[in-house]
């Protein structure tokens, strides 16, 4: 076996003070989104997430970025602040119903501006923004694990070389490991990253950080 640090609260909670750095703004919406949505706050990513999501941003000069699954828009928030000035989000969502909660946040830091939110099912809005041309630096995909795959279909076509494509979730719990874990969501991202590992048209890792990232590069 490879070395592998056992995780635990008092060293994820070590981590968020050292490793992670957090606007108060950021947090805030953390804080909101738990305490009036109670349970539905874990579908955020967590602060670490929004971190090596920055990073990347800034370290690989992304521009625009699209995002599948808006919610409280924690994330989209997190990426906004890394872009530069002139870049844009679009982020797509099938339900609105906490979308006043993100717009709010967003206008507090006055990135609302670099950020489009598209209702609707984010298949269909994937295909108008495919026959509109439209291409993007970064997709990050965090919403319904059965349309995974398709996502990172269109992923491909909405972005070109060197893109960067991350997909939330994909060691979902730690289940895709246990060949005694086939419950709907577990098999559905077992087949995601079956279907992704020999995928050709990226490299690609997974990260063993919250609930999983998998980060590819188109190549
Ligand atoms: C895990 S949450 C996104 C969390 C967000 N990225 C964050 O970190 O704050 C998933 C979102 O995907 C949305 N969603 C689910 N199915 C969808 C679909 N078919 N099209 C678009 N959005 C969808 C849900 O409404 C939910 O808001």
């Amino acid at each position: 076996m490879f070395k592998l640090i056992e995780n635990n609260k008092n060293l994820q909670e070590y981590l968020l003070k050292f490793g992670v750095t957090e606007h108060p703004i950021q947090r805030e919406l953390r804080e909101y989104t738990l305490k009036n949505l109670g349970n539905a706050a874990s579908m955020q990513i967590s602060p670490d997430q929004a971190c090596l999501l920055q990073f990347i941003i800034k370290s690989s000069n992304i521009q625009n970025c699209l995002e599948i699954g808006t919610f409280t828009g924690y994330s989209a928030l997190s990426m906004a602040l890394a872009l530069p000035e002139n870049g844009t989000i679009v982020t797509l969502d099938i339900d609105n119903k906490n979308t006043d909660i993100a717009k709010m946040y967003w206008n507090k830091l006055n990135v609302g501006k670099k950020i489009d939110f598209i209702l609707g099912p984010a298949l269909e809005t994937m295909e108008e923004l495919i026959n509109l041309d439209r291409v993007f630096d970064l997709i990050f995909i965090d919403a319904d694990k059965k349309n995974y795959k398709n996502y990172f279909l269109k992923s491909l076509e909405l972005t070109e070389k060197d893109a960067i494509i991350i997909v939330d979730n994909t060691l979902w719990k730690g289940k895709v490991s246990d060949n005694n874990s086939n419950d709907e969501k577990t098999v559905e991202m077992k087949n995601f990253n079956n279907f992704i590992k020999d995928n050709r048209s990226i490299e690609k890792m997974i990260l063993p950080i919250a609930d999983g990232m998998t980060i590819c590069r188109k190549i």
